[in-house]
């Protein structure tokens, strides 16, 4: 595309003298592959109308050879089409095994921070956007030159611990902790915020004190509360790392919000020394906004000195800066947290940093109920639990591709790849509509529906081996607007890069696919009455196919299944 623009600039510039960029549209495939105005804004500084501009651009253009016909419509339209066998050779030419990645980001480094679950409670949907998303973005990122680093930002700090010491000493039992891990934690969790919930209405609190006890301790750094603080961390973190690598997502650091709240305190007290910060009456902390047009300071310290959300945020931003000096700082975290984004960037800017700090925020998850309604994806547990989604993703997998013989990894490819593209079919922003028949559709707008396509093309491949010695001169009318597509992709992750838009790439990818469909439906690659060069030179298409499939998936943290 950019070389038809560079070609139509070259004209202008030949005939007109003058240096004018060129802005192509793509018209209905009637007129042709491509239209440009640019004959109109021409009009004025040459002092003809656009009409005749456009007739004599029009002459002009097909003296390169480049088109099958160029055309002039209405006030002075050019509409250009194409020789699909020059697009073939731009395709060539612009082809490499590093086709659709560029350098735009020119070894600039960013910080991707996902999918930063909270510890001792299962993993649940509640994290299932940022961690999609989140990998999305990374490789978006580092396959437009950029250097990325991530990091996931536990949830490890302030997290009830003396409720769940209490809890399992008279609740629970090692045995119980070994059978359920995390769900044994979380179910003690809960039961004991009942127990504590029905000994406050009785006016009691023996199991309250119990609870204070074990903070102190535990901030007192005694050795049977920290056994019980590690036993239940690792229980926690094994049980989000198992969750991630079924995600088949992961990050370079965990550092999580325990790692940080000392450091903050230290920031916070050297804020109140420079006055950024203000102590209250009651004696928590806040840092003033209003001179950043936020009304609402940000509470960085709790009136009994306790470390806060911000409070470890705070020292996050910091520890970033000086260790890893990021250009671009991406936060993975759900719509709820906007405004207090607003908030904590606002502080960065008041502290002096200068790094672009990017609060990547995303819908709910939706489901449909049964009356038609629309309401946040819930079970009737409570919330959805990710490895409960995954196994439900796996068995509905085993019935859409029914008796057909696939292994149990190409089941998971596809339960994750719907799964995940269901997370891309619309802008981030959208709340998305969770339903199980259309995020398994293999005729929808749906991860299985790319996935077989690139299983379908790569049968192909495999059944049809290319020989180069029977290739010839092809005149690709055919397969036309199947190359076009294959030319936009380097584009395509170019703009979802540059947007942080991962949704561009999965629209795409569908639209390539249904192109690919119609060409089948067309077109014999390897069977009837297809000559060798002919098939040759379709199979030569279809293995860069194959490749755009693949590659674009994977962008989106999607494998293309051996088979389905
Ligand atoms: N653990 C938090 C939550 O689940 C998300 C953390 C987001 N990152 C941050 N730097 N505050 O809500």
């Amino acid at each position: 595309m950019d070389k038809i623009s560079l070609i139509i600039k070259q004209a202008v510039k030949k005939l007109f003298e003058l240096d004018q960029d060129i802005q192509l549209s793509r018209p209905d495939a009637q007129f042709g592959d491509f239209a440009t105005n640019v004959a109109m804004k021409l009009a004025k500084e040459v002092g003809a109308n656009p009409r005749q501009i456009a007739e004599q651009l029009a002459a002009e253009l097909m003296t390169t050879g480049l088109f099958a016909e160029v055309t002039v419509a209405g006030p002075g339209f050019i509409n250009l089409r194409l020789l699909a066998q020059n697009l073939a050779g731009q395709l060539q030419a612009d082809w490499s095994d590093a086709f659709g990645q560029t350098s735009d980001g020119d070894g600039k480094i960013a910080v991707v921070e996902y999918p930063s679950p909270n510890m001792a409670k299962p993993y649940s949907v509640g994290h299932l956007r940022p961690g999609n998303q989140g990998w999305a973005v990374k490789r978006l990122l580092e396959t437009t030159g950029w250097k990325v680093i991530t990091d996931d930002h536990l949830g490890d700090y302030g997290a009830p611990f003396g409720i769940w010491v209490t809890g399992f000493l008279k609740f629970s039992s090692d045995a119980a902790l070994d059978k359920d891990g995390v769900y044994e934690l979380g179910r003690v969790y809960i039961q004991t915020k009942k127990a504590l919930k029905e000994e406050k209405e009785r006016g009691e609190d023996d199991l309250a004190s119990q609870v204070q006890d074990w903070l102190i301790k535990l901030e007192a750094s005694d050795s049977q509360a920290k056994a019980f603080s590690d036993k239940f961390n690792k229980i926690s973190l094994d049980h989000i790392h198992n969750v991630m690598a079924r995600m088949k997502i992961s990050t370079d650091y965990e550092l999580g919000e325990a790692f940080f709240a000392p450091m903050g305190k230290d920031i916070v007290a050297e804020l109140l020394k420079t006055g950024v910060a203000i102590k209250n009456d009651d004696n928590s902390i806040i840092v003033p906004l209003d001179d950043y047009g936020i009304e609402v300071p940000l509470l960085v310290q709790k009136s009994n000195g306790a470390a806060l959300y911000a409070t470890t945020d705070l020292a996050t931003i910091l520890y970033r800066e000086q260790n890893w000096h990021p250009d671009k700082v991406v936060y993975c975290v759900g719509s709820e947290q906007q405004f207090y984004f607003t908030q904590l960037f606002a502080m960065a800017k008041k502290l002096g940093i200068k790094t672009e700090l990017y609060h990547l925020w995303f819908g709910f998850i939706d489901q449909l109920n049964e009356d038609g309604t629309r309401e946040k994806m819930s079970s009737r547990k409570g919330v959805v639990l990710m490895e409960e989604l995954l196994d439900q993703a796996e068995a509905k997998a085993r019935e859409v591709v029914k008796d057909r013989s696939v292994s149990d990894e190409d089941l998971k490819k596809i339960a994750l790849g719907a799964i995940k593209f269901s997370d891309f079919v619309a802008d981030r922003r959208t709340n998305i509509l969770f339903n199980w028949d259309s995020i398994f559709a293999l005729s929808g707008f749906s991860g299985p529906y790319i996935q077989y396509a690139a299983v379908r093309v790569n049968k192909i491949l495999s059944d049809n081996p290319i020989q180069p010695e029977l290739a010839g001169e092809y005149d690709y009318e055919a397969e036309k607007s199947l190359i076009l597509k294959l030319l936009e992709y380097p584009e395509v992750v170019r703009l979802a890069a540059r947007d942080l838009e991962p949704h561009k790439v999965a629209s795409y990818l569908y639209e390539l696919s249904r192109e690919l469909n119609r060409y089948y439906e067309q077109t014999p690659v390897a069977t009837g009455s297809v000559s060798p060069v002919q098939k040759q030179a379709r199979l030569g298409l279809m293995q860069k196919i194959s490749f755009v499939l693949a590659n674009g998936l994977s962008l989106l943290g999607i494998e293309v299944p051996g088979s389905m």
